[in-house]
């Protein structure tokens, strides 16, 4: 059978490295850091999670969370196309952290990408 996307990238392992370090750079970016709590240790555990799933490994969001429905839980906070651009560029961040190239990267990117753009829920840009 072929390997998952999960898989390829590392496992646990590499994506534990790779989502800690794009909180790292979250915490850093001026357009970012104001929606997140201070402590982004319990964000990380549920985006590792959540990762997990997305990138065909087994589902521990659903398990312990329910239904992702994450445009839903993106809700109360304004997401903007800045916030997008922001949040991808963070990844792409830790995406070299892990040193993360080729096709397995571009396909993440583009499923990230299309995930990100499908979060921004105001246009108002004095957020
Ligand atoms: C939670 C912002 C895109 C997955 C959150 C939280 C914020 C946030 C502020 C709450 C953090 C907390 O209170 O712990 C953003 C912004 C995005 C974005 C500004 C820009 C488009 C994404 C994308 C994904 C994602 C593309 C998935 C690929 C998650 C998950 C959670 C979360 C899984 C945890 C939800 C829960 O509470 O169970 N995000 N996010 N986010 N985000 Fe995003």
């Amino acid at each position: 059978m072929d390997m998952t996307p999960y898989e390829h990238l590392g496992g646990e392992e590499v994506l534990t490295k790779m989502v800690t370090n794009f909180y790292h750079h979250v915490k850093q970016n001026e357009v970012l850091a104001p929606l997140f709590p201070d402590d982004l240790s319990e964000t990380a555990r549920k985006q590792i999670q959540f990762l997990t799933q997305f990138l065909g490994g087994p589902s521990l969001y659903t398990m312990e969370h329910g239904h992702p429905m994450l445009r839903a839980r993106h809700m109360p906070f304004p997401i903007t196309e800045r916030h997008a651009k922001a949040w991808l560029e963070c990844m792409g961040k830790a995406m070299d952290s892990v040193s993360l190239e080729g096709p397995l990267r571009d396909f993440i990117t583009s499923r990230l990408t299309m995930t990100a753009y499908h979060m921004v829920n105001t246009s108002d840009d004095s957020h």
